[in-house]
């Protein structure tokens, strides 16, 4: 039977009425298919993936980023086939296919179709599946911009520094562990036990069980200081840091709390040359197209903890809420 080329009007949707339901609160609906403004691009989705993000802002955490509007569509980070241009797009045409970040406010990821800015719409070659590429936008663009704030450089002009991920097994930190490896630096990683061997196969060169007393120390066992953090988990203090870096070392903290920001504020003022860095992911299409190469070169891999069909993505969600994903969980519209 030949495959339908015309947009429907509705389409299947997941969403939320109110902030703080938690999966509960998620609800399956069937709701009009939006259309491409200007610079948007409609697409027909096969693939997103859950960012904690995602229901932090469900839960409220992350005020005053909330929906713009509820009900809410949740979910950014997509990969799909253009069904739509609207005006002014250029470079992308229907029957493309492409990974792209849908913005915040709007969401829109966890369903049939989305509206994308072209400004972070990439195209994806056939190499990269809808799975791997929709897990890139915001884990591995965090991983690649905390790398870069600690000194990294992706063209072989780069120092070899010594870097620490923690949380490495986690969706920012696989991507950490393999692009740190790609700048040539030495990767120290923390993870459970039950991820060593796959995050060694990524590349760390010493990884380190954080449940045990060596690995909640962060010591590097080889006792390297580390010229930089990638720092994906929380419960670690700047003093439990300080004494681990280097001169000019740096924590890039990718989940700062109040104190945190203050920390940094005051190493600013008083031009400190260890730093606690917070960092938000500045999205951009130029990063996308780098990763999404690197995914089609083979240097990159996303890992996959685990794929939902669009008919379960409440076991998803509350799967990413749990803190326990090996990699990136992927829900399906096509399964
Ligand atoms: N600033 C930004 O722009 C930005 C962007 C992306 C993410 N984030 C934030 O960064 C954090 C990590 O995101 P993610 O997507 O990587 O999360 P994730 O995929 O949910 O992380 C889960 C992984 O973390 C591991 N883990 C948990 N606590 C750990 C610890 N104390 N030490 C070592 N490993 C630990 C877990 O291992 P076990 O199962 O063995 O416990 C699991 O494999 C989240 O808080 C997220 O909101 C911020």
């Amino acid at each position: 039977m030949a495959t339908p080329t015309t947009t429907p009007a509705t389409m299947r949707a997941v969403q939320y009425d109110a902030c703080g339901g938690g999966a509960a609160g998620l609800k399956h609906v069937e709701v009009p298919v939006p259309s491409a403004k200007k610079n948007e691009v409609l697409l027909k989705l096969q693939a997103a993936t859950i960012n904690p993000v995602d229901w932090k802002i469900q839960k409220g955490d992350l005020r005053p980023l909330l929906p713009r509007r509820l009900p809410f569509i949740p979910v950014t980070d997509v990969a799909g086939v253009v069904v739509d241009v609207g005006p002014g797009v250029k470079g992308l045409t229907a029957g493309d296919q492409v990974v792209a970040m849908l913005n915040s406010f709007n969401g829109g990821g966890l369903a049939e179709y989305a509206v994308a800015s072209a400004n972070l719409t990439v195209k994806r070659p056939a190499e990269v599946s809808a799975a791997e590429g929709a897990g890139l936008p915001i884990a591995a663009g965090t991983a690649l911009q905390a790398l870069r704030s600690i000194g990294a450089k992706f063209d072989g002009t780069g120092k070899p520094l010594n870097v620490l991920v923690t949380a490495a097994s986690g969706g920012v930190g696989l991507y950490a562990v393999q692009l740190a490896k790609l700048a040539n630096l030495h990767v120290t990683a923390t993870c459970g036990a039950r991820n060593m061997d796959l995050v060694k196969s990524l590349g760390a060169d010493e990884v380190m069980d954080y449940r045990t007393p060596e690995g909640a120390s962060l010591q590097s066992p080889s006792g390297r200081k580390y010229d930089g953090v990638v720092h994906c988990t929380v419960g670690v203090s700047w003093s439990s840091f300080q004494p681990l870096l280097s001169d000019a070392g740096r924590v890039i903290d990718i989940t700062p709390n109040f104190s945190a920001i203050l920390t940094s504020a005051l190493h600013r003022m008083t031009f400190s040359k260890k730093r606690l860095v917070p960092l938000l992911l500045s999205p951009n299409k130029a990063d996308l197209e780098l990763l999404v190469g690197l995914l089609k070169e083979g240097k990159l891999k996303t890992v996959v903890d685990s794929k939902f069909p669009l008919s379960e993505a409440d076991k998803a969600w509350q799967s990413s809420i749990d803190g326990h994903a090996t990699g990136k969980i992927v829900v399906e519209m096509e399964s």
